[in-house]
Order: C-alpha cells, then structure tokens, then sequence
C-alpha cells in the first residue's frame, strides 16, 4: 500500500491527501468494527495459542473467537477477555480440530463445520440474518435490519449465567463435563445429576422460593431467574418483584464489577465477581464438601471434616482420581441379566441427599431392606436405617456415601463383577455347569442315598468357585450366598 504513492510521484496533492483521509477511515472502522457481515469467514490460526478473537464488544471486555482447548481441539466461544474465562459455547457437545480446515462463517446463520470430524455446528437461525453483535453484556446476536434479533446466545446458555441474563424453566445450565445440570421446576430451582446414562436424573440439591415479597401464583405462568447486579439471584413470575433472592456476599453492597453464575464440574453452583485480576468467589449452593453430588468419586466415603476414603476399607483412595473401585465399568443397571454382582455392606454412611430420593419405603428389617434391592435389577444399594425402617433404594450407580457416626444406618451396594464376552461367557458356563451338577445330583438322589452322597462335594467346589468371582470383604454373608440362590 505504500509504495503505491512512491511509484506515482506525479500524483497530486489532494488525490494523496484523500488516499491518507479515506486509509485512516478504513483503519479506524477496522478497529472499532463490531459486527460480522454476511460472507464473513473465519478458520483457526495455526499461531494462535489460547484464544483468536474475530468479535469484541464495544468496551473489549467480551469477545467470540475460537477457545484452544487442548492440542487439538477448540471450542467456539464467548470469552470474557481478562480472564478468557468461556461464558457461552456454541456447543458444547460437538469437537472441532484446531485446524485451517475448520471454519467459521456467517449466511444469514452463524455456521462451525468441521469436515474432517463431520462436527457442524449453525444457530439455526430460521431468517436471515444481516448482522451479527457481541452486545457489551457478552449477549452474541443476529439481527435483521439493525432491530430485529433472530438469535441471540442469551438464549441458550451453556454451564455459565451471566449478570441480566435470564434464565427461564425452558433452559437447563449444564456443567462442562455433562454431568450436573440445573433447571427451574414450578416453585424452586434445583440441581441434577446424570448418573446413569442420562436415563435418569437424580435431584441433589433444590431451593424453593421463599415468596416473602411476592407469591408463585398457579396459572401465572413458569418463573424464570436472573442474575441481578445488585448481587442475588432473584426468581420472578410476573413482574419485577422476586418470589425468591439467594444473596450473595455482595448483596447490597455496590461493587461495579461483573457477576457470573456457574455449574461446576464438581456439581456446585457458583457465583463469582471480577476483581480486576481475578474471580472472587461470591455465592456457593453447596457449602459443605460432602453434600457435592460424588466428591470422593464412585464407592467413595466422605467424612465431614476428614475428608474422602473408600466405601470397601481395604481399599485405599487414589488421591488423584479418587478411584475406589476399578476394573469393571460400573454404569448401566443389571437388567440384562448377564451382570453378577458382589456386594459391600457398611454401617455409619448415610445417603448425601437421601430426602431428595424418591424411592424411600418402609422395612421392617435390614435384610429385608437388601433384599428389596438384591432382587430388583435397576437397585444400585440400599441404605437402611435402623431406629425408622426407612429403607432407601438408590438406582443409579453408587457415588460417594457419607459417613455418620450413627452406626443404626447400615449400607448395601452393588459392585459389578463381570460385563462383556469373555468374563459373562466364564460364568455362563459355570451357571450351565451348575445347572448340570444339579440336575444329575437330584437324578442321582433319587436313584440311591449313596451314590447321591459321594457327588455332594462337587456342586459345593462349584459354589466355591463362584464365590472367588465375588473378591469382596463380605462375600461369605453377601453376595455369594445370594449367588447361590440365584443358581437354583
Ligand atoms: C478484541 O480485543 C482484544 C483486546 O483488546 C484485542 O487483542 C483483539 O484483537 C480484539 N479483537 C478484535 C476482533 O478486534
Ligand atoms: C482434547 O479434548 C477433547 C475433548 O475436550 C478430547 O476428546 C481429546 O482427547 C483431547 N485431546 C488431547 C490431545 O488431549
Ligand atoms: C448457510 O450454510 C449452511 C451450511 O452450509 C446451510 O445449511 C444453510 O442453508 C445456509 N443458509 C443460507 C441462508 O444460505
Ligand atoms: C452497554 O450498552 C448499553 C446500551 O447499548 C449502555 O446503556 C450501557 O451503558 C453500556 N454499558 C457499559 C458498561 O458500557
Ligand atoms: C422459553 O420460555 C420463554 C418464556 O418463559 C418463552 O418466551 C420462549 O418462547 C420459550 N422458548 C422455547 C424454545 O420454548
Ligand atoms: C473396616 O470396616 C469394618 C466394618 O465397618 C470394620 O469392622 C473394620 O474394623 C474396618 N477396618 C479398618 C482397617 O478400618
Ligand atoms: C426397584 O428399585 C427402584 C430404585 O432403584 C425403585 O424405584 C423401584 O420402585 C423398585 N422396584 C420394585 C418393584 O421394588
Ligand atoms: C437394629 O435394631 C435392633 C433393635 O433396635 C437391634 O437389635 C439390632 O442389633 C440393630 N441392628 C443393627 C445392624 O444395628
């Protein structure tokens, strides 16, 4: 570009002076441009290494570019850009490489595709867009003449809720490892649980509108919530005044700084402000450790103040990745009926958010409490309480349990001891051995007392065996015994 004007020496004055005027215009709407037209395209930069910013909101605080995940792989995403902390994803679900390949463009739709992976990702945008904005609350937009949004990523919130956003019973806050969500039910908001499979949803924590300055009124319509500056987390029916007000620690007091709700990956719901370097955390839901959804990790024991341990003591923790039980996959249920099972039984442990369980009855006994779930395939464990004869069913696959000094209530779980070809067929053959044993034992019996009582030893060793499947502490009292019962 420069040496356009050395080249013509012969042009003049004003025609030089008009490239300069109309160059710095360029460069000024360059730097303040804060829309994507239609035809905008955008792929990943091999020498980008965190973050490729291809719009910012007027104050730059809020930017949609392409986040580095890991080596590979990137996210589309609103960051906030102090601390390219990601508050909106496109989704979260798909995987695009960091590659040249991928691309970003905008027709009318926001459109990712990724064709190596087949990942493609569009906001779906039924219009066409003429625009797209990062509105400086880091609301993403498309518009249609200048006015009308057509989408705008405020609606469809990821793990993250930001400052003014509502968040409205349709939606769901889901946590960036899937597990964990949160959604609004007719008079509270509440946390979930994906533990199996997505099948089912285990409720772990629920707060109810307290509706000391308005009332939920039935036929109103859903509540919806917000995350208001003024520090609390208000939920609305009608009108601007809340059903309900979680305060933050901020609550009242003005800092002009901005707030953030999220769902960790923990299962804790979050609230955090900017202080200019860093977040500061202002809100939690959970405030004790061992009420988290699974802190010690599958067959984990969590003791208030003591931290994590395993459910089976034999077993030590591994710190890192709080791994009490390994080898089988413990997902799923049992009722495909080729799962054996051995069992743990321990006294003092208490479900973490048992009063959230729907699946609570009345046993007049520990054992029958254990049998209720022994016999019912989608059971994972029980735990029986002892001065109530309230026996919990849990069914999904156990998670962390926590310890109580009570030792009236008295745990019963599941553990998967074979899943897949090599193992299941073993035992098929062994169910198939048994069956045979028993079958000629009880011929053999009926022909003559003496014959029968030389073979007694062999379905015994075959009983023995079995039990070997099952390496827990209490297979002689447990699961052996209810193998065996099983097999007749
Ligand atoms: C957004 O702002 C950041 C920080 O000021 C800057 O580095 C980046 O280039 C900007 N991005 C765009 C698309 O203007
Ligand atoms: C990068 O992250 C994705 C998912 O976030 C994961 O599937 C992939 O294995 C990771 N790759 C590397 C090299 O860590
Ligand atoms: C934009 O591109 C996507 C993906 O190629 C396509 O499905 C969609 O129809 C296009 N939209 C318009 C308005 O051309
Ligand atoms: C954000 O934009 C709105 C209008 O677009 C304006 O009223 C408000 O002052 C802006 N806020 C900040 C922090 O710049
Ligand atoms: C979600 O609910 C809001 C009101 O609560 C409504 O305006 C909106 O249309 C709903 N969206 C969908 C996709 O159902
Ligand atoms: C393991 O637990 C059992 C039953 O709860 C208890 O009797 C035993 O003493 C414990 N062993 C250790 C090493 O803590
Ligand atoms: C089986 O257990 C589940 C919980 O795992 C429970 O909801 C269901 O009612 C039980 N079924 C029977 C027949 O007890
Ligand atoms: C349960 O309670 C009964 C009577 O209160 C008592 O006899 C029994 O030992 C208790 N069982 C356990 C396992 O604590």
């Amino acid at each position: 570009m420069e040496k356009k004007p050395v080249n013509s020496a012969t042009r003049s004055l004003a025609t030089q002076l008009l490239f300069l005027i109309s160059s710095i215009l360029y460069a000024c709407a360059l730097a303040t441009s804060q829309e994507l037209l239609t035809g905008f395209k955008a792929s990943p930069s091999s020498s980008v290494s965190s973050f490729q910013s291809l719009l910012n909101d007027s104050t730059s605080t809020f930017s949609l570019g392409f986040l580095r995940a890991n080596q590979t792989q990137l996210a589309l995403t609103v960051v906030h850009l102090p601390s390219l902390q990601p508050l909106w994803q496109a989704n979260p679900t798909s995987s695009f490489r960091w590659s040249d390949k991928t691309q970003l463009f905008f027709n009318g739709s926001l459109v990712m595709s990724d064709p190596h992976t087949r990942s493609f990702w569009s906001s779906g945008t039924s219009q066409q867009g003429d625009k797209v904005v990062l509105l400086n609350s880091s609301n993403l937009q498309i518009l249609q003449q200048q006015q009308q949004v057509l989408w705008q990523s405020f609606d469809f919130p990821t793990s993250t809720l930001v400052e003014n956003q509502s968040f409205t019973s349709n939606m769901s806050l889901v946590s960036s490892n899937g597990l964990y969500s949160m959604r609004l039910g007719v008079d509270f908001m509440a946390l979930y649980a994906n533990f199996k499979d997505g099948k089912t949803q285990q409720m772990y924590w629920k707060h109810k509108a307290l509706e000391a300055k308005a009332e939920v009124v039935q036929g109103q319509g859903p509540i919806h919530a917000r995350l208001e500056s003024d520090g609390f987390l208000g939920m609305y029916q009608t009108g601007k005044t809340p059903v309900d007000i979680q305060p933050f620690n901020s609550f009242h007091r003005p800092i002009d700084t901005f707030l953030v709700l999220r769902l960790e990956p923990d299962g804790n719901l979050k609230g955090y402000y900017w202080a200019q370097t860093d977040w500061v955390l202002d809100y939690q839901a959970i405030t004790e450790t061992c009420e988290l959804p699974s802190p010690c990790g599958s067959y984990g024991l969590c003791r208030p103040g003591s931290g994590c341990s395993c459910l089976d003591n034999r077993t030590q923790v591994d710190t890192g990745s709080f791994q009490c039980i390994d080898g089988d996959d413990q997902s799923g249920d049992f009722c495909s009926g080729s799962d054996d099972f051995w069992a743990i039984r321990r006294k003092g442990v208490e479900l973490p958010f048992k009063e959230l369980m729907g699946s609570d009855t009345k046993s007049s006994s520990v054992e029958e409490c254990e049998l209720s779930c022994h016999g019912n395939c989608s059971c994972w464990g029980a735990v029986y309480n002892n001065v109530t004869g309230f026996c919990y069913l849990v069914d999904y696959p156990i998670q962390t349990l926590v310890g109580v000094g009570d030792e009236s209530k008295i745990g019963y779980f599941k553990v998967r001891a074979t899943r897949g070809g090599h193992k299941k067929m073993k035992a098929g053959i062994r169910v198939l051995g048994a069956g045979i044993l028993a079958l000629t034992g009880a011929v053999l019996g009926y022909a003559g007392y003496k014959i029968w009582n030389r073979r007694r030893t062999w379905p015994k060793r075959v009983l023995e065996e079995n039990a070997e499947v099952s390496p827990g502490p209490y297979k002689n009292l447990g699961s052996a015994s209810f193998k065996s019962i099983e097999m007749i």
